[in-house]
């Protein structure tokens, strides 16, 4: 069953002197628990991509359908509010914020949920927290931690609330090696043991070749 399906996607930034089209008629169809590389040159279309799928921009053409919902003429507030409900993001600067500790940045995706008591949202972010090693941080600034300790605190952010999409923007590219082998391996878990699907932007082959699928772009197209 499909649960991200792109059909004829065009993106085209226009800026004062020239057009690009980032996205050029792109198909693409994930499953449900598929994990999901893509790989590509520097500017064919990879973050734009993401970001479409994410519902974070919108297409110029073409159709958007994530768990069988189109969102051909939704209201941002709609994009909002089923992007916080159903997906997860991960950056590869970590986006955290840095007024904000460690249990308050995780705790974001949830403040936005109705129906969720402040208790119940602290339980959460412990449960996740603690999955994630990060336990003993809860009450550190982001500037008082690591890399890879920022992008664990990225990534249980991203799926404190359950979403079943994780989309992943070069979440190893700011890490050493060891570091991003530890991401990688907390995010093939999530997709084992969770059934999340998620789809991945890396420069790294041998990451993408320990998925389940490579997609390759080229000039905003799908190549292979
Ligand atoms: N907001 C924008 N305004 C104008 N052009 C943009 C904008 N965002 C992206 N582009 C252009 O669209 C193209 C695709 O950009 P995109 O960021 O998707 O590339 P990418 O594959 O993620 O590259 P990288 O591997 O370097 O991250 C590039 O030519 C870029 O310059
Ligand atoms: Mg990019």
């Amino acid at each position: 069953m499909s649960i991200i399906k792109l059909s004829e996607i065009n993106k085209v930034y226009q800026t004062k002197e020239i057009e690009t089209i980032a996205l050029d008629h792109v198909n693409i169809d994930v499953k449900r628990g598929e994990f999901v590389s893509i790989m590509g040159p520097s500017g064919c279309g990879k973050s734009t991509l993401l970001n479409i799928i994410g519902l974070l921009d919108r297409p110029n053409g073409g159709k958007v359908t994530l768990l069988d919902h189109t969102f051909d003429k939704s209201s941002d507030t709609e994009l909002s509010q089923f992007r916080n409900a159903n997906i997860g993001f991960v950056f590869q600067s970590f986006h955290l914020i840095p007024a904000l500790d460690v249990a308050a940045n995780v705790e974001l995706p949830l403040v936005y949920r109705t129906g969720l008591s402040a208790r119940k949202r602290r339980e959460k972010v412990e449960e996740v927290l603690q999955r994630l090693n990060m336990t003993h941080r809860m009450h550190h600034m982001p500037s008082e931690l690591s890399g890879g300790q920022c992008q664990r605190v990225a990534i249980a952010r991203a799926i404190v609330g359950s979403p079943s999409i994780i989309l992943a923007d070069e979440p190893t590219g700011n890490l050493d090696s060891r570091m991003g082998a530890e991401v990688m391996n907390i995010l093939h878990t999530l997709n084992k043991e969770n059934g999340t699907t998620i789809v991945m932007v890396t420069h790294n082959e041998s990451q993408a070749r320990d998925t389940d699928r490579i997609i390759r772009f080229f000039d905003g197209r799908v190549i292979s």
